[in-house]
């Protein structure tokens, strides 16, 4: 068993606090991502599992042991890092034998891991390379290599293909994501790539400024973010936000206005005349020739941008105050300049309070 269990932990600073009352709760064989933007402190929660960072306070379980004073070897952790931490002098091979080494493995024993890492890696050909004669992708397999020949209980992965090109990242995504379903090691992974939160975590954590905003899988997160942190942070282009009141049955916003969907009648009900920030995701705009489903609103925008990508375009259009990106099928899409009438999806609405932030439910 190797779960991860972090309670209450914290970190500060001297007087500033940089994680406050962590609690996160990652089960063995599962492969959790931890996501947030640039400084919210994920690397400083995986710094701390890995015991390269003191906990200021609470406990860390992994497996069956509080580790809070266990030196990082003793924690049966591998990590991987952004920029490799290759040795340039030592070859692939010596390498990847280094943390068997010193653990003092016989050499038939270290033989046989090493090679059944390359394989499975695919650098089986280039054990007698040093680091600099290799590519990025194949530097950040090594770095890989390392981490799985040591067969560890945990790994933890930081932010490991963001020095990799475009094309790479998503190769190298699939490859890690494979290679998890293989080993079925436990793993926590740091990005700051909502797209590789959803499509390698079996559960996304999101962060903001050191407190956790939300734990669920990347669809629940997707379909239901809990507040407007994460329905903003999940999700390309993100999802549209407008000011809206709650009046009659209606949503009235700046210069349209939409009837509230059966759907959502228990999380308005009570707050007649209260003013909340509706949230909709461009896929739930969609135009009239399309099938839709549940009930939907008509409103007409003038589009200001439109952007072909080639399976869709994205649509900027503007009602009053209000900007709403759609996303269309490319050959329906209309002209700069044109108004243009656009279908809500109304089952598909989120709804905020404006203070509190959180989502409305019934
Ligand atoms: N030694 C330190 N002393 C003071 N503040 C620190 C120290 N190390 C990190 N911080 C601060 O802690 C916060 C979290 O840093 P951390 O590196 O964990 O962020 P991150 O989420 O990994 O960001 P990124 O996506 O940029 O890697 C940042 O505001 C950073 O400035
Ligand atoms: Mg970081």
């Amino acid at each position: 068993m190797a779960q991860v269990i972090m309670s209450d932990v914290c970190k500060r600073y001297g007087d500033i606090s940089i994680i406050e009352d962590l609690d996160l709760n990652v089960k063995d064989h599962e492969f959790m991502v931890l996501v947030g933007p640039s400084g919210c402190g994920k690397s400083t929660a995986l710094r701390m599992v890995a015991g390269l960072e003191e906990i200021s306070g609470g406990t860390i379980q992994i497996g069956e042991r509080v580790v809070n004073s266990l030196p990082p070897k003793d924690r049966d952790i591998a990590m991987v890092f952004q920029n490799y931490a290759l040795y340039p002098h030592m070859s692939v091979r010596e390498n990847l034998e280094f943390g068997l080494r010193i653990r003092k493995m016989p050499p038939d024993q270290i033989e046989l891991l090493v090679n059944e890492a390359a394989q499975m890696l695919g650098i089986d050909q280039l054990l007698d390379r040093k680091p600099k004669q290799l590519s990025g992708g194949q530097r950040q397999r090594v770095a890989l290599g390392r981490a799985i020949v040591r067969k560890p209980a945990v790994f933890l992965f930081d932010e490991p293909l963001s020095n990799l090109d475009a094309k790479l990242r998503v190769q190298m995504r699939a490859e890690i994501s494979k290679l998890h379903r293989r080993l079925k090691t436990t793993v926590i992974y740091v990005t700051h790539d909502q797209i590789e939160a959803m499509t390698m975590g079996n559960r996304i954590a999101v962060m903001k400024d050191g407190k956790l905003q939300q734990v669920g899988s990347p669809l629940d997160v997707y379909d239901r973010p809990e507040n407007l942190f994460v329905a903003n942070f999940i999700g390309t282009p993100p999802m549209n936000f407008f000011p809206a009141t709650i009046s009659n049955g209606k949503l009235v916003a700046d210069k349209f206005v939409i009837p509230i969907p059966q759907s959502q009648r228990q999380a308005t009900q009570g707050k007649e005349g209260e003013k909340i920030v509706v949230g909709i995701r461009p896929e739930n705009i969609v135009d009239p020739g399309k099938q839709t489903r549940g009930e939907t609103a008509r409103i007409t925008v003038d589009v200001e941008i439109v952007e072909p990508l080639g399976h869709e375009a994205v649509i900027h259009g503007r009602i009053g105050d209000d900007l709403l990106v759609a996303t269309l099928d490319p050959h329906r899409a209309p002209q700069v300049g044109q108004s243009f009438e656009l279908v809500m999806e109304l089952d598909a609405l989120h709804l905020f309070d404006v203070k509190t932030e959180r989502r409305l439910v019934g």
